[in-house]
């Protein structure tokens, strides 16, 4: 009996699929990351106590929100957005996908100015410190340690509130902290952050130029799934952050940032194929970072999508200029 697996067509379009994957070759990041066995996810029981925990690499970005547990330089007090800009976008060799960066442009230009004007009020701390995010940003952050809106309140090392410029264009988003962001306090500094941080610099931006944020802000234990009342309880927190950064751009990692955020049941596979708005944001989607370390092969099409997204910067900021 042959296995559906081996079907002739199936061989074929994995072979087509393959080859497509491995031409034109990105940076490092795609190719230097094997397979990591449920990574991010260990049992509740294995977790150490803070006192006891070794730090993750540290994140290289300004840490707007929270100042780092280990000996990160203290960010210096400023209201003004980094002073460098991101790097140059990677060069795209292959025409057909240079081609198809510049339709996707395109077409998300045309449909933001189709968007209604944005509905949402500016956040009340953005009024009280006259428009400047930061401090509103850090005010917001004051609001949300403390919470115990929900039962994660009860098994959480850290709240982690999210982490970046509060000047960011683009907003990444995940699910919810991990062991290590638990216990550090931080967004992505496991090993899916330390994939993460790689891909945010192969388009040229490092973790200054952005803002990371989570659905949650407290660890579901054993890395479950959030519950929908953890993300009722949370959600206000999202949209505020949202409404003081304002970004130009939104990327949902993974299904349930991008459900979540975008109110859909619809998959990863159909999200990540276009674009969606919030609040006439644009929002893209792809695949979370512990997802990739699991799928190396999907490293690809995050790299393609990445690639979009920094095209649609570029294109923002070349429209504002
Ligand atoms: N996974 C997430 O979704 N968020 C984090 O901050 C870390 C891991």
């Amino acid at each position: 009996m042959t296995h559906a697996d081996d079907h002739p067509d199936k061989l074929r379009d994995d072979l087509r699929k393959w080859v497509g994957q491995n031409k034109d070759l990105g940076p490092d990041w795609f190719l230097d990351e094997g397979p990591v066995a449920a990574a991010e996810v260990p049992p509740a029981s294995t977790v150490q106590p803070a006192a006891e925990a070794k730090p993750s690499a540290e994140p290289t970005a300004e840490i707007v929100a929270e100042p780092a547990p280990a000996p990160a330089p203290a960010p210096k007090p400023t209201s003004q957005p980094p002073a460098e800009g991101p790097a140059p976008a990677p060069p795209i060799s292959n025409p057909e996908f240079k081609k198809e960066c510049d339709d996707f442009t395109e077409a998300t230009l045309g449909l933001l100015a189709q968007q209604p004007p944005r509905q949402v009020a500016a956040d009340p701390l953005l009024e009280k410190h006259g428009g400047d995010p930061r401090h509103a940003l850090k005010d917001l952050r004051d609001e949300v340690l403390p919470c115990r809106l929900c039962k994660l309140a009860e098994t959480r090392t850290q709240v982690v509130f999210g982490a970046g410029s509060a000047h960011a264009k683009v907003m990444f988003i995940g699910e919810a902290p991990g062991r290590d962001e638990d216990l550090q306090g931080q967004p992505f500094v496991g090993a899916s952050g330390q994939l993460l941080t790689k891909i945010i610099e192969a388009i040229g931006f490092d973790r200054r130029h952005i803002f990371i944020g989570n659905i949650l802000k407290c660890r579901p234990p054993g890395n479950r799934d959030p519950l929908p009342d953890e993300v009722m309880a949370c959600e206000n927190f999202l949209k505020r952050q949202l409404a003081i950064i304002q970004p130009s751009i939104i990327c949902c990692l993974g299904r349930v940032a991008a459900q979540t955020l975008l109110g859909t049941d619809d998959s990863l596979g159909k999200l990540r194929g276009s674009v969606h708005f919030y609040e006439g944001i644009p929002v893209m989607a792809t695949y979370h970072p512990a997802a990739l370390l699991r799928n190396p092969a999907w490293k690809r099409d995050t790299w393609n999508d990445v690639r979009r997204l920094r095209a649609l910067y570029d294109a923002l900021q070349q429209r504002r200029s």
